[in-house]
């Protein structure tokens, strides 16, 4: 994994912000995978900023609130709307999600590989880190799933969402659909975006600890073109010689 230590979030901010810039132009047809979350707000906020043309991307955002429709001001579907595209011109029919509300959830998660792989896979997919290790919303647990699937969070993941849900952990949907690790090991390129003291731990063992399903995004480190960009509180725990600073 390629670690850099930047010296503050709103520097992370600027360089994955430039990084998904780079993105739109580097192939015709860019498809990109997008994360939700506190960590990417100050990300997408550049992006609205940057007056970038979005007509030939594609999305598919990782992970969706089982039971929410697209319209629920709680969904992240919703929060992208706000977040993103309501400010780009990307077209609406290539915005890929998740639906929550759906009534066959495997039909559904079915449905999602399929799409990816139509796409030809994701070119760059920005995720953020779980402080519990997870991405997307591939929770720690005895196994973890390839396919994309429905997923039941952990209280400390529902408490982390809390915020979305004034505040209330127990109004935070128990399950969510997700992409699961394949779609995510076969993007050509991973950014993972973590600031702030309560990711130091996760952090260290995704970049250094031993591959295991106890820490989903330990398995980032057998993928060949991972870019981790961190603030110096997210690297606290980080061996230094392991980060570019
Ligand atoms: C959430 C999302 C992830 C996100 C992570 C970290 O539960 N499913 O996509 O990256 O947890 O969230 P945050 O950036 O708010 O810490």
């Amino acid at each position: 994994m390629n670690v850099t230590v930047l010296p503050s979030a709103d520097a992370v901010a600027d360089a994955a912000a430039a990084q998904v810039a780079a993105a739109l132009t580097a192939t015709r047809r860019p498809v990109l995978g997008l994360p939700t979350g506190r960590t990417p707000l100050a990300m997408f906020a550049r992006l609205r900023a940057a007056g970038l043309d979005w007509r030939d991307v594609r999305t598919f955002n990782l992970d969706e609130f089982a039971g929410l429709a697209p319209d629920h001001t709680s969904s992240f579907h919703s929060y992208m709307d706000e977040q993103l595209f309501a400010a780009v011109n990307l077209p609406r029919g290539q915005i890929e999600f998740l639906r929550g509300d759906t009534a066959d959830a495997a039909a559904e998660c079915a449905r999602y590989d399929r799409a990816i792989d139509a796409a030809g896979g994701i070119d760059l997919l920005v995720c953020g880190l779980g402080a519990n290790g997870h991405i997307g919303f591939n929770e720690p647990g005895p196994v973890l799933w390839g396919a994309t699937h429905l997923a039941t969070l952990h209280e400390e993941t529902r408490a982390a969402n809390a915020a979305a849900f004034g505040g209330d952990a127990g109004a935070v949907p128990p399950h969510a659909l997700t992409i699961g690790m394949t779609a995510i090991l076969r993007a050509r390129r991973i950014l993972v975006l973590a600031t702030g003291t309560s990711k130091a731990a996760a952090v260290a063992a995704m970049v250094s600890g031993p591959l295991t399903t106890a820490l989903p995004a330990s398995w980032l480190q057998v993928h060949g073109a991972v870019e981790v960009l961190l603030d110096p509180a997210a690297a606290a725990a980080l061996e230094p010689a392991l980060a570019r600073r």
